[in-house]
């Protein structure tokens, strides 16, 4: 997978069908050659520097020019981690600030290692893999001035185009310094003929999908919230003009981060783009003591010479395989029925158990109880922080021991990062909440952030849910996290390492899960912020699923469910039935909440007959479907967003190519239209027999001539599935 040409000084990473090229340049300068489709190895580069430009205004490095390199400037070739200030203007992956106050950082190559397998960074999320399934190059470079020694991580997946890159920088000097820039990593492509790809949305409305034409200047997305938000996601993607879900190069990143991120692309003068992702550095820098490192967060850099199709693809399989809590990613999640829309803040004792008894009637595996339990919270105006039982209101004991002997599994809500003014823990610790001592705190949902940077702070949370936790029979946790960071500050950072807060934060909210994870395994974890204002490699690699949007609307869950999609596979998205409306029909509801985690979020005791039937119907289906869509390969064949989209349509096809479900939903009346869709990913040779259209056919058949749809789908808002089964 990985080698290392001695005389030529080229290391190629080859993966399954891509190979990543970097060079030791005269001077030491770490050069990037190339990512794309594989290549032989062996190849000649010496010609890769020669790029953009080449006038006065682009300076040189004196002794390179002696070495016999005329052509060679910094600030046009290829860097693979560019630095600040010593001769490259675009923009940098590393900015140091020394003891003498500037930024100048110039690194150059010193040694390098070569191992199987993948190292797991200490406190921080990361992916995992052994010693068969991957390689891992690590690349050390040294600025001799700050002497700070910068490793470069790459490792590379057998089996997937995929590599995790981070990078960690350690002062090997005798002056302390500040890390003011440091990217997880960075990506100089020849060209700048690309579409510009991303993830934006808002509250009830996340991940929608924006392709927009690369211009020259720098294209970035980012948050400084203290959480990765609703607004951006931390997933980005070049890929060439014209590409679509089958043909096109792609290159893609995603941040293993749930904090202040950026994303950027920046096309310079030569027409070249350099891609860049990790920590936002604004409000960031990092003090670094002699002897001491800090690391940056992972970056997954995914290839794709087949459209975004498969760059998805690879992304699912990534995170089942490498990033997902390993005793989840192939483990069947209990369907859940959650009471959120159900009751809001308005239950009892009695009418949960009402609940559980309807639900387990229909086949539904868990109750979750949502907000309201703790403290005195009737509403969203206290008792943050009061992690204690709301004992007038609920029999946790008699609820868990009930909900349980019915055979149900049991959740319940949390939203440990936050704290109300009214509650006892603030009366107690009026100093805990995020704030700047003499500034008025912004809030949010009447609420506050807590300071999780804290280790008091952290360990009363934590002792304050194990006592829930260690005494009740829980089997499920929803973590919730409803507003994002404002006057940030600590109590306990002085003026020197004010602006270390954010990534503080982020270390202890990824200390505390770590904690919780290995103290409860058992316990399945959902994360969530005000719907999905938290989706993020970061958080997957503790909570396997997380909820997708507090917008159940099935029209908007296909475009929001579609822009997850792109980097997040299936079974990590919460996706539920919700209360019925005039527009979309129960079966459009389960069909476009079947493409996730699949749940109810409504009252089971209003179900009319009918819908009792339905809802039945769909928890069959869901068992039948279950390994088909979380394991298997999803290939998305109409597009919401297309110009003219009133419908969208996806298929998952099993990993054996034996089975495939095929969803379409419909948004708009389509008199007299017809539709055609071809599928993707079956077997040419297999024969398929799909019930509902009574049709056999080969995946030849089906692939190339299609299937045409009129009048299938009746009118708005209503969507079929179609089963296929291979014919032995
Ligand atoms: C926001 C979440 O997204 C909802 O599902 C629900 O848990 C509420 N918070 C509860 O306050």
């Amino acid at each position: 997978m990985i080698s290392y040409n001695e005389q030529t000084k080229v290391f190629q990473l080859d993966s399954k069908s891509a190979s990543y090229v970097i060079g030791i340049f005269e001077g030491g300068y770490i050069l990037h050659y190339y990512y794309g489709a594989k290549i032989p190895t062996g190849e000649d580069f010496s010609n890769m520097y020669y790029r953009g430009p080449q006038a006065s205004f682009i300076p040189y490095n004196v002794e390179v020019r002696r070495a016999g390199y005329p052509c060679f400037y910094p600030g046009n070739a290829p860097m693979e981690y560019p630095t600040n200030g010593a001769g490259d203007f675009r923009n940098s992956a590393l900015s140091i600030l020394n003891e003498d106050g500037n930024t100048v950082t110039d690194i150059r190559y010193e040694s390098h290692k070569i191992y199987a397998g993948k190292p797991r960074i200490e406190g921080l999320p990361s992916l995992y893999a052994d010693e068969t399934s991957a390689e891992t190059l690590e690349l050390i470079a040294l600025d001799p001035y700050t002497r700070a020694r910068v490793t470069l991580y790459y490792t590379v997946f057998k089996n997937l185009d995929a590599i995790v890159r981070s990078v960690k920088i350690e002062n090997a000097g005798d002056k302390t310094f500040k890390v003011d820039a440091a990217a997880s990593l960075c990506l100089d492509l020849p060209s700048m003929d690309y579409q510009w790809i991303h993830l934006w949305g808002q509250h009830c409305q996340e991940r929608a999908l924006s392709m927009t034409k690369l211009e020259h200047g720098t294209q970035m997305i980012g948050s400084k919230r203290g959480a990765s938000g609703h607004f951006h996601n931390p997933f980005a993607a070049l890929a060439t003009n014209g590409t679509d879900e089958q043909n096109g190069e792609v290159y893609a990143v995603n941040l293993v981060y749930s904090g202040n991120f950026t994303i950027s692309a920046e096309v310079d003068a030569g027409c070249t783009t350099r891609l860049m992702a990790g920590i936002n550095d604004h409000d960031f820098l990092w003090e670094v003591k002699p002897g001491a490192a800090f690391q940056t967060p992972e970056c997954v850099l995914v290839y794709s010479a087949n459209g975004l199709g498969e760059m998805s693809r690879t992304f699912h399989r990534l995170y089942l395989d490498h990033l997902i809590p390993a005793q989840w990613a192939y483990t069947k999640r209990p369907l859940l029925i959650n009471s959120w829309e159900a009751a809001y803040f308005d239950f009892d004792t009695d009418k949960l158990i009402a609940f559980a008894e309807r639900a387990k009637d229909i086949g539904i595996d868990m109750l979750v109880m949502d907000d309201g339990w703790f403290g005195h919270r009737d509403d969203d105006y206290d008792s943050l922080g009061d992690w204690y039982i709301y004992e007038s209101k609920l029999d946790l004991k008699r609820l868990t021991d009930t909900v349980h002997e019915m055979g149900l599994k049991f959740g319940i809500w949390y939203e440990p990062e936050m704290i109300s003014p009214d509650s006892d823990l603030f009366r107690a610790h009026p100093d805990w909440h995020i704030h700047v001592p003499g500034r008025p705190a912004t809030e949010g949902r009447q609420q506050y952030v807590i300071d999780f940077s804290r280790q008091d702070v952290r360990d009363n949370i934590f002792e304050q849910m194990s006592s829930v936790l260690d005494n009740y029979d829980i089997d499920y946790v929803k973590w919730d996290f409803n507003r994002n960071i404002t006057e940030a500050g600590s109590a306990l950072l002085d003026a020197e390492h004010g602006l270390e807060f954010f990534h503080r934060y982020m270390l202890g909210l990824y200390e505390f899960l770590e904690k919780f994870t290995k103290k409860y395994p058992h316990l399945l974890l959902e994360s969530c912020s005000g719907g999905g204002g938290r989706f993020d490699a970061g958080w997957l690699a503790y909570s396997p699923q997380v909820w997708t949007s507090d917008n159940t609307y099935p029209i908007d869950r296909c475009r929001i469910q579609y822009g997850t999609s792109l980097c997040y596979p299936a079974s990590s998205m919460g996706a539920h039935v919700s209360h019925k409306d005039a527009i979309c029909d129960y079966n459009m509801r389960g069909c476009v909440a079947m493409a996730g985690t699949f749940g109810y979020e409504m009252d089971p005791r209003t179900f009319t007959e009918e819908e009792k039937a339905l809802v039945k119907q769909q928890v069959v289906n869901y068992h039948k479907y279950y390994d088909t869509i979380h394991y298997g390969d999803l290939y998305r064949l109409i597009s919401p967003y297309d110009g003219h989209a009133d419908r969208a349509v996806w298929s998952f096809v099993s990993r054996d190519k034996s089975k495939a479900l095929l969803t379409a939903a419909t948004f708009q009346r389509t008199f007299n239209q017809s539709f055609w869709i071809r599928m993707q990913g079956l077997d040419p040779e297999k024969t398929y027999f799909c019930a509902e259209l009574n049709l056999t056919a080969s995946g030849a058949r089906l692939m190339n001539v299609g299937l045409n749809f009129f009048n299938q789908l009746g009118w708005i808002g209503t969507a079929r599935e179609f089963w296929f089964e291979e014919v032995k």
